[in-house]
């Protein structure tokens, strides 16, 4: 009869182990959008911001450079928002593995218009690029640094863990 009784247990922490595996988003799930969103913050947001500021500020490149480098900025930021599910910031997760700040979620709009503000700059760049418009370009990339990244980082981004 113990054999019994130890062997249903068995079975039933077995069945509730794969209930949970089935149905929580998880924490390694998580673990793998943080990485994402950061690899995409390094490679996409700023490595394509890196060669407009190189044009901007030395005049680096040429305006098809800065056309590209605006097409995939803007590629970036329509993957920017899914890859922020709600409760993927600190403190669910440590300084460590995150710098996003919980302050995200309590106040998506603003993120998301940070967020706009680097798309359809990107965008506007990208045409002024096609048109040889230098100006333009420079007027965009202040917007950018000031609305987009900038503003973004103050509220939702925490400092960098020790
Ligand atoms: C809509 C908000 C938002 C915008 C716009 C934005 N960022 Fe970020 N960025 C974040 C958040 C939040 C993090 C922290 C991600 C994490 O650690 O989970 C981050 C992280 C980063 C990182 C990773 C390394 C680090 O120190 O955290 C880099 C690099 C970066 N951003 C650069 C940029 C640049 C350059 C721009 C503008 C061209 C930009 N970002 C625009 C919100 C934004």
């Amino acid at each position: 009869m113990r054999l019994v009784t130890g062997a249903i247990a068995v079975v039933m922490i077995n069945s509730v182990a794969i209930i949970f595996m089935g149905t929580s988003p998880g924490k390694a799930d998580n673990d793998v959008v943080i990485q994402k969103r950061i690899e995409l913050m390094r490679k996409d947001v700023l490595g394509n911001f890196k060669v407009i500021v190189a044009h901007v500020k030395d005049g680096k490149g040429s305006m098809t450079n800065v056309g590209n480098a605006a097409k995939g900025l803007e590629t970036a930021s329509g993957k920017l928002l899914s890859l922020f599910p709600k409760g993927t910031g600190r403190p669910n997760y440590s300084n460590q593995e995150t710098r996003s700040l919980s302050k995200i979620w309590d106040d998506w709009a603003t993120f998301e218009k940070a967020n706009n503000a680097m798309a359809s700059q990107a965008a506007a760049i990208f045409e002024h690029a096609i048109n040889n418009n230098l100006d333009g370009i420079k007027k965009s990339f202040r917007i950018i640094g000031k609305e987009g990244c900038g503003s973004c980082h103050k509220y939702f981004r925490g400092p960098k863990a020790k």
